[in-house]
């Protein structure tokens, strides 16, 4: 099935690509932070027919609302557009992202980097690749040599739970921080070694299905903020190399 995933996640990828830079009827969702567009939508419907298509017993959990048969063997989790504030702001950092679970565990996970056309793909037990490449966490063992990056949930006004003071705590630790726009991509990032580390709040089961997987099969760690094994529903993301794992439990625990 990963040739599918990765068939229909470039497929997404161009549709997205050639919207690119065009004029967007945009929406707002939950406030005037949270937005998506008729190409979140177009995306997440050419990959939902597809499932339905090819897979019809499949279930299908995706950002935009699409929602079938959740109980069902296969779960097929789709961010259709991951970065949807950079598209509709012409920053060309955004991605597909497409998880598929087997009985709640995840098999296989897929990235598409639309605009570098880098594909991220790792299926569970069989490591992770950057398009043909097989990819690893850093060894980097140095929280000060560290490149971390994080984001901001769209409620963050509203509800902070210490969000500012976070981003401060690991500011002062860390070389640098990046906040990209797409959680799924940080992922990858944390995977190739780009970056050593990755945390946020408040991501959803589509942002975090396919990088999870992805990193750990680069020989990372993803945990929730005191190093507990978590699931896609999980709320508090930690992703490192490992090596900074512990260091950066203890930052987030003197928040
Ligand atoms: C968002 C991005 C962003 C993260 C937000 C997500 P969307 O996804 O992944 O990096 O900080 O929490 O909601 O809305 O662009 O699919
Ligand atoms: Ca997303
Ligand atoms: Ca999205």
């Amino acid at each position: 099935m990963i040739n599918d995933i990765i068939q229909i996640s470039k497929e997404a990828g161009e549709l997205i690509r050639n919207a690119f830079g065009k004029t967007h009827s945009v929406e707002f969702k939950t406030n005037e932070l949270n937005l998506v567009t008729e190409t979140d939508k177009a995306s997440e419907k050419l990959i939902t027919d597809f499932i339905r298509k090819k897979y019809p017993s499949h279930g299908v959990l995706a950002e935009e609302g699409s929602e079938s048969n959740k109980s069902a063997e296969y779960l097929w989790v789709v961010d259709p557009l991951d970065g949807t504030t950079n598209f509709a702001h012409g920053l060309p950092i955004f991605s597909v992202s497409i998880g598929l679970q087997k009985n709640g565990e995840t098999i296989a996970g897929v990235v598409y980097d639309v605009m570098r056309n880098v594909l991220y793909s790792a299926e569970k037990g069989s490591g992770s690749f950057e398009n043909e490449k097989r990819i690893n966490v850093s060894t980097n063992e140095n929280i000060g040599h560290s490149i971390l990056v994080t984001g901001f949930p769209y409620n963050v006004k509203e509800n902070p739970d210490k969000a500012y003071e976070r981003f401060i705590a690991f500011l002062k630790q860390a070389r640098a921080i990046r906040r990209l726009g797409s959680a799924a991509i940080d992922f990858c990032y944390a995977a190739n070694g780009v970056f050593d580390g990755f945390w946020e709040v408040s991501l959803h089961p589509w942002d975090i299905c396919a990088g999870k997987l992805i990193v750990e099969e680069a020989g990372g760690i993803v945990t929730d903020f005191d190093g507990n094994k978590i699931d896609i529903y999980s709320k508090r993301i930690l992703a490192s190399n490992g090596a900074i794992h512990q260091k950066m439990i203890e930052v987030l625990k003197n928040v």
